[in-house]
This record gives C-alpha cells, structure tokens and sequence, in this order.
C-alpha cells in the first residue's frame, strides 16, 4: 500500500526530466563535474521535500555529508523563496557529517536500526552528498579497487533496501574522474566518467548528468532511461536555489 511520490527539485524542466521530480522507493544519482551544482540540488531539495503536494505529504530530510559543503545559510534562502518558516525547515533537515567510508554505512545502518528508528517513517528523502569521495580515500590502490567495489555495493544495497523499506527518495550525489586532484596517479576508474563504475551505475535507477554552460546555467541529461529517448533540460543555480 505504499505509494510512490516525487519530489520537485524546484526546477520545472529538471522535474520534466526526472517524469515529475525524484522518485520515492528508488535511488536517484546526479553526476557531474565540481561546480555542476549537485550540492545546489540536494540544498533544494532539503526544502522542496517538505512542502506537501497532491497525494504527498511532505517530509523531513536526512543529508549525509562526506565532503563538508552543507550550508544551513543555503536552505535559509531556499526556505525563504518558498515562503517557508527558516527555522522549522532547518529543522526538519537531520544533518549528519561521515568521516570515512566506515562511518557512511555505519549512519545508514543507524538511521534504519538506531534511535530514528521511531521517527524513520517521517523521512521523505536521503541524500549522500557525494556517495564516493570518502570511498577514494580509503581505497587508494588498485589492489583495493575489488574490496572498494564490494563496499560501495553493500552500501547501495543498504540504500535500496531504506529506499524501498521506509518508501523514501534517495538521491545521492557522484563525482567525474577528471575532478579528483589529489592523488591522479593512482585514480583508480577510467578517465572522463563518473565515479564508481558499473556497481554505481547499475545500483542507481535514475542517473541524470549535470553540465556546466555559461554563468548559472546547466543542463541536464537523462541517462539510460527505459521509457524515454534521451533527453536535456536546462536550469538555474540562483541564491533561492534551482529553478527554472
Ligand atoms: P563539487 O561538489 O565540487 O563536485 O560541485 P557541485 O556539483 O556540488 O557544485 P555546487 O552544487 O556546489 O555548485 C556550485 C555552483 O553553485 C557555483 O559554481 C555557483 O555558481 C553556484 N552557487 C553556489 N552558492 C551559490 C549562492 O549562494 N548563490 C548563487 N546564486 N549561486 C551559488
Ligand atoms: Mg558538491
């Protein structure tokens, strides 16, 4: 009996993308270069996902941030465009830093297990923002690419079973080759692609690929979707969040 939703990034041409916004009981992946505006998504929808719609309830947020670009000052003006209450939809947004890739899994693991547990059913939307930088970290060789890729599987297992479990939309945020600076030498998955290889890809049931055009502008590309051909939309990153 439970009913599939989505959530509206802000954007009425990402929404047209995604067939209505991002979707619940599934596991949505947003790539692209630094700079893309996967966090700007994910800030705008900490607040879209508390806004109820037809047949939606809204709720609240669990953001899991790997890469400490979280800014409550952000979702203060997201929540303002909308009209909202600050305080209450920063409220309503359960943030939670992870310090490895251990730590990741261990704060999924609490969410479903731990003392949310009560207050689980009223999560709409997790995010992981970015669901494999820490992964980079903590496997560096080639020699652990087998054991990063097991873990990165577990995880998005876990998440699927959340997803589909507690009928929450999981977006989760991933990187392209090109931006991992720190230690070239040694990255580990082809070049020019995102992150992750086919474990991410085939986890995600939607993967949308972000481009940067000129100034604010993006665009969006639908990846492999069964139903449709594939398709671009363009948005906004302005200081209320995405939109059109
Ligand atoms: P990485 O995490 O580095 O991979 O990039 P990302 O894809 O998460 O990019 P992010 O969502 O952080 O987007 C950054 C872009 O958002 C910047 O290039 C800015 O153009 C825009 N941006 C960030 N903060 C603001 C803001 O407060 N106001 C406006 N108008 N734009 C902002
Ligand atoms: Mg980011």
């Amino acid at each position: 009996q439970k009913q599939v939703f989505r959530i509206s990034t802000g954007s009425a041409n990402l929404d047209k993308l995604l067939g209505g916004g991002v979707e619940s009981m599934s596991i949505t992946q947003v790539f692209g270069e630094s700079g893309a505006g996967k966090t700007q998504i994910a800030h705008t929808l900490c607040v879209t996902a508390q806004i109820p719609t037809n047949g939606y309830p809204g709720g609240k947020v669990m953001f899991i941030d790997t890469e400490h670009t979280f800014r409550p000052e952000r979702i203060r003006h997201v929540a303002r465009r909308f009209s909202l209450n600050e305080k209450s939809v920063l409220e309503n947004v359960l943030y939670a830093r992870a310090y490895n890739s251990e730590h990741q899994y261990e704060l999924l693991k609490k969410f479903v297990g731990g003392k949310f547990h009560e207050e689980v059913g009223m999560f709409r939307l997790l995010i992981v923002d970015s669901i494999i930088s820490l992964f980079r970290v903590d496997f560096l060789g080639r020699g652990e690419l087998v054991s990063r890729q097991q873990k990165l599987g577990q995880m998005m297992s876990l998440l699927q079973k959340i997803s589909e479990e507690y009928n929450v939309a999981v977006l989760i945020t991933n990187q392209m080759t090109s931006d991992f600076r720190t230690f070239p030498l040694l990255n580990m998955d082809e070049n020019g692609k995102p992150v992750g290889g086919n474990i991410l890809a085939h986890s995600s049931t939607t993967r949308v690929s972000l481009k940067k055009v000129a100034g604010n502008v993006r665009i969006a590309k639908m990846l492999d979707s069964p139903d449709q051909e594939e398709t671009e939309e363009a948005f906004l990153i302005t200081t209320g969040g995405i939109r059109d």
